[in-house]
């Protein structure tokens, strides 16, 4: 699928939507940088931004990058209207094309799947590269769908924390895993509908 038809699909999939008013951040962000100094952070995939804003209102300087412009455009809107607009740079970008300049304290990418082409490890290993000594690379993957997800598929393999790792291909001698696990947690749908899903999360810090 070429970057333009893939920008028209995820464009479509924020406007068929309302905006989000108060997007909330994902809890293995949460709790994986509460505690943490703030510094530049890389959000990979933002959507609707509840990461991105999150981390801006704990002090983090934060580029938030999407391939659709209709997310992109309702983030740097959102942040205005949170008082939040000096700390949120919102970037419409194909990271299948090309990835964000500069460097960072924290890369978070949050369910950064999709149907289109994207070279997932070349992303993700560069966003290893992007990062400063002492920073950290959050990779959080679906381990399964909820039962109103679009992808019911049975036969779906979700590749584990250590299956991503392994594809990224990393120097153990300059990153180290902190956190490659499976934990669980309840998930809201539509009409507030729960069901429990699992996440897959690894934790990446560059030591040097
Ligand atoms: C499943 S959503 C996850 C959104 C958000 N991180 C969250 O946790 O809710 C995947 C996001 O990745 C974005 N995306 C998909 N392909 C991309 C690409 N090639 N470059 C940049 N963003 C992309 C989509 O527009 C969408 O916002």
């Amino acid at each position: 699928m070429s970057t333009t038809d893939a920008v028209a699909f995820w464009n479509g999939v924020y406007a068929a939507r309302p905006a989000a008013d108060d997007p909330q951040p994902n809890a293995r962000l949460t709790e994986t940088v509460t505690g943490l100094p703030p510094g530049a952070a890389l959000d990979l995939g933002c959507g609707d931004g509840g990461d991105a804003l999150w981390l801006a209102g704990r002090g983090w300087q934060v580029t938030a990058v999407d391939i659709a412009a209709v997310a992109v455009e309702r983030l740097t809107a959102l942040a205005d209207s949170h008082g939040l607009g000096d700390r949120v740079i919102a970037v419409q970008r194909d990271l299948h094309e090309s990835f964000p300049p500069g460097g960072f304290d924290l890369v978070c990418a949050h369910y950064l799947h999709t149907p289109c082409d994207l070279d997932r490890a070349a992303v993700l290993r560069a966003a290893a590269h992007a990062l400063r000594p002492g920073g950290r690379l959050l990779v959080v993957d679906h381990g399964s769908t909820a039962p109103w997800s679009w992808q019911q598929d049975a036969g779906t393999h979700f590749p584990s924390p250590q299956e991503v790792a392994a594809g990224i291909d990393l120097a153990p001698e300059t990153w180290t895993v902190e956190r490659a696990d499976a934990p669980r947690r309840i998930a809201t749908g539509p009409g507030g509908r729960t069901a429990q899903v699992t996440d897959h999360v690894l934790l990446l810090r560059r030591t040097t």
